[in-house]
């Protein structure tokens, strides 16, 4: 081949995968599969090779990234930059309509409406059609030269001409494309799963995994993340023939498509009165996009009012943000709480400067446990993100921290328990630290509201509260003693009237005549014993004299008994505090004898519903220890529908490994997302698992 041919082939290439480029990425509809992009991409790299004095800086070959750059060039915009202002409701709406009738006099202006994008705004600058530099905002008058990271960016197409052409769009001598880069929630999670595995930097959100990804002096690094580009709007655009000149916000959104830039399909034209329902539309969408948005933006569509109305010194007079409420704010970290469980886990507990988020004023967020603190360097005084995700328990995202006192000191998760004082202990492999002080207050009051929940003997009326009441004035101590409770001591509780004392009373004992040992058993909280094992010990002893004599090799003969399991049933029933206990229930007349063994059937009378009964259960990935049949059935025995694909409606989401799009899903949402053993536990014990 002649330097002549190679000029040419060289020439053909680079249209050409310009050309499947835009196919894959823009149009989500390629001609050709990998195989044969890669065939050309390599034929290409040969020849650039062979012949150095042809390089291109935009050839499709260079989207790799560039060498790295000691620090970033700053430059100023021909434009300024600026800001948007908010509204939040339609009072504001309406009061920025008001304002700007007052500027130009239009008794019903159009809008062009489209998604606000929580990523990065970037410039992106076109001469003849060909990309040569792009700019961060910056402070909005001077930017920072990023060029190279978004030349990988390989949605976007860096030669604009050959789509023009096609589509009959002439092309500006220059067009400064503004838009946001960012990435989708789908890529945000696999990215932090792939850092995760190589042990590199997580990202807190999709916004902030953008940024990071783009203000790389690395753009081979850069090259590796997922970034996309969406253009909203332009800054200078120079014209060669100045008839061609756009004269609304939707012909010049239509205009940058037409080059082969990205736009939000969601932007359309409207009313003034209907910019409303698309804000609201958005927002009750907003969890079905594949990219994160904050609100949506209106632009007046004239582009001759737009210049008319012009600009404050901070933000445009013809666009307005209509923001969603925040579902993250900072906050105040006040204080670290610790409670504990049944149990006896300790768990943290953030108490925040109150915050409202999404309409809730928001004062405590779980922190989950010690690692989790450590995880995040959180200090009592720190600044924080707060985040409230759905109806899920509102979460500390981050520290801010530039705002982080100087005093503050490095948080010291506690080694002894808050409530008993005695030493607290991590066993190995176990992110949890327990108080393992079997007569420990905290232990004890969550054992006896364990003993008469819903998890276990079910006992109607009497509440949480009363049991709590009940402890505090040390009238009782174990749930032994709560069946020796009479009507004296009841009535000398306030609001304990002789009408709710005898109720009380009556449940006592109905609960006594009716208890089965398999409730009996959920009742006594063992460790790792819920329904399902529960009910195949009573299905196996006739009652508690049995049940404690046998050794643990005979209780795995039993089906899904493993020797975790039976190493727990047999230490509860080594300890003396448990002995004594189990004497002093049956000195109350409680010593069910197991109704399955005598009657050999599985009804279901006597029995409490399963708090998982009638939720609607999705599994996704892979499950480790059990397959997904063996997950579904014991879903489905304690009463669970499992479907199978997530919705508002799914209650939970149990993510095994490799969970990939329907937990995303699940996490947009805010349903309720556990792994094997947290769904294992709520089938099992189910207090421990909604504490918290
Ligand atoms: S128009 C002169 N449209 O929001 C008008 N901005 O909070 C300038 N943003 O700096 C902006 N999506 O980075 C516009 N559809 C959209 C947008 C959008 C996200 C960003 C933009 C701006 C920031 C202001």
């Amino acid at each position: 081949m002649n330097a002549h041919e190679a000029q040419h082939r060289i020439e053909e290439l680079r249209a050409l995968l310009h050309h499947h480029n835009y196919r894959y990425y823009i149009l989500d509809d390629p001609e050709i599969d990998d195989a044969g992009y890669d065939a050309l991409f390599r034929e290409l790299l040969a020849l650039e090779k062979a012949h150095p004095e042809l390089a291109d800086p935009n050839s499709p070959t260079k989207r790799v990234g560039a060498p790295p750059l000691p620090a970033f060039a700053s430059k100023a915009h021909r434009q300024e930059m600026k800001s948007l202002d908010n509204v939040f409701d339609s009072g504001e709406w309406k009061a920025y309509l008001d304002r700007i009738r007052r500027l130009a006099p239009t008794s019903q202006f159009s809008f062009w409406v489209d998604p606000k994008f929580d990523g990065l705004a970037v410039e992106l600058i076109f001469e003849d059609g060909r990309f040569v530099e792009a700019l961060t905002r910056g402070d909005g008058q001077t930017g920072e030269v990023i060029t190279e990271n978004i030349r990988t960016v390989k949605s976007l197409q860096l030669d604009l001409n050959s789509v023009a052409h096609n589509n009959g769009q002439p092309v500006p001598r220059l067009l400064e494309v503004r838009g946001e880069v960012v990435i989708t929630k789908q890529d945000f999670y696999l990215l932090n799963e792939k850092q995760r595995k190589i042990g590199g930097k997580t990202f807190a959100n999709p916004r902030n995994a953008a940024a990071g990804s783009l203000r790389q002096l690395d753009s081979s690094v850069t090259a590796q993340r997922p970034l996309r580009f969406f253009a909203y709007g332009v800054g200078e655009v120079v014209w060669n023939d100045p008839t061609h000149a756009w004269t609304s916000q939707s012909s010049l959104m239509g205009g940058l498509r037409k080059l082969g830039l990205t736009t939000s399909d969601l932007g359309k034209v409207v009313s003034e009165s209907d910019v409303q329902e698309f804000h609201d539309t958005m927002e009750e969408k907003r969890h079905e996009l594949p990219f994160d948005i904050d609100g949506i933006v209106a632009k007046i569509d004239d582009l001759a009012i737009q210049e008319a109305l012009g600009f404050t010194s901070r933000a445009p007079r013809f666009a307005i943000a209509w923001k969603f409420p925040a579902h993250q704010g900072k906050t105040k970290l006040l204080d670290i709480a610790i409670q504990v469980g049944r149990t006896g886990v300790l768990t943290p507990v953030a108490e925040l400067a109150p915050i409202p988020l999404a309409g809730v004023t928001v004062s405590r967020a779980t922190l989950h446990n010690e690692d989790e603190i450590m995880a995040k360097d959180l200090r009592i005084g720190d600044t924080v993100v707060v985040q409230r995700a759905g109806d899920v328990i509102p979460e500390v995202v981050e520290v801010v921290l530039e705002q982080r006192p100087e005093n503050a000191k490095p948080y010291e998760f506690p080694r002894q328990c808050p409530v008993c004082g005695e030493k607290a202990v991590r066993l190995q492999g176990e992110v949890a630290r327990r108080c393992v002080n079997m007569s420990c207050e905290a232990v004890r009051r969550q054992r006896i509201i364990h003993f008469v929940s819903k998890a276990g003997l079910d006992i109607a009326g009497i509440g949480k509260k009363w049991i709590e009441i009940l402890v505090d004035k040390g009238l009782v101590t174990t749930p032994a003693n709560l069946f020796r409770l009479d009507k004296m001591t009841l009535l000398s509780l306030s609001r304990m009237g002789s009408k709710s004392a005898n109720n009380f009373l009556k449940a006592l004992d109905e609960a006594r005549a009716q208890a089965d040992l398999r409730r009996f058993l959920c009742a006594l909280g063992i460790r790792h014993v819920g329904e399902r094992t529960a009910k195949t010990l009573a299905e196996h002893y006739p009652n508690m004299d049995g049940l404690s004599v046998v050794s643990e090799e005979e209780l795995m003969q039993l089906p899904d008994i493993g020797p975790e399991v039976a190493g727990q049933i047999r230490a509860f029933f080594q300890s003396e505090h448990n002995q004594q206990l189990l004497i002093e229930l049956k000195e109350v007349g409680l010593d069910p004898q197991s109704s399955s063994l005598v009657s050999g059937d599985e009804s279901s009378q006597g029995k409490a519903p399963s708090p998982l009964a009638g939720k609607k259960i999705v599994f996704t990935g892979g499950l480790a220890s059990m397959s997904r049949n063996e997950a579904k059935a014991i879903a489905e025995k304690v009463g669970a529908e499992v479907v199978g694909s997530v919705s508002k409606k799914t209650d939970y989401v149990v993510a095994g490994e490799d969970a990939g799009a329907k937990l995303q899903k699940a996490r947009d949402l805010g349903v309720t997302i556990l792994d094997l053993k947290a769904f294992l536990e709520l089938v099992e014990s189910p207090e421990e698992s909604s504490t918290a």
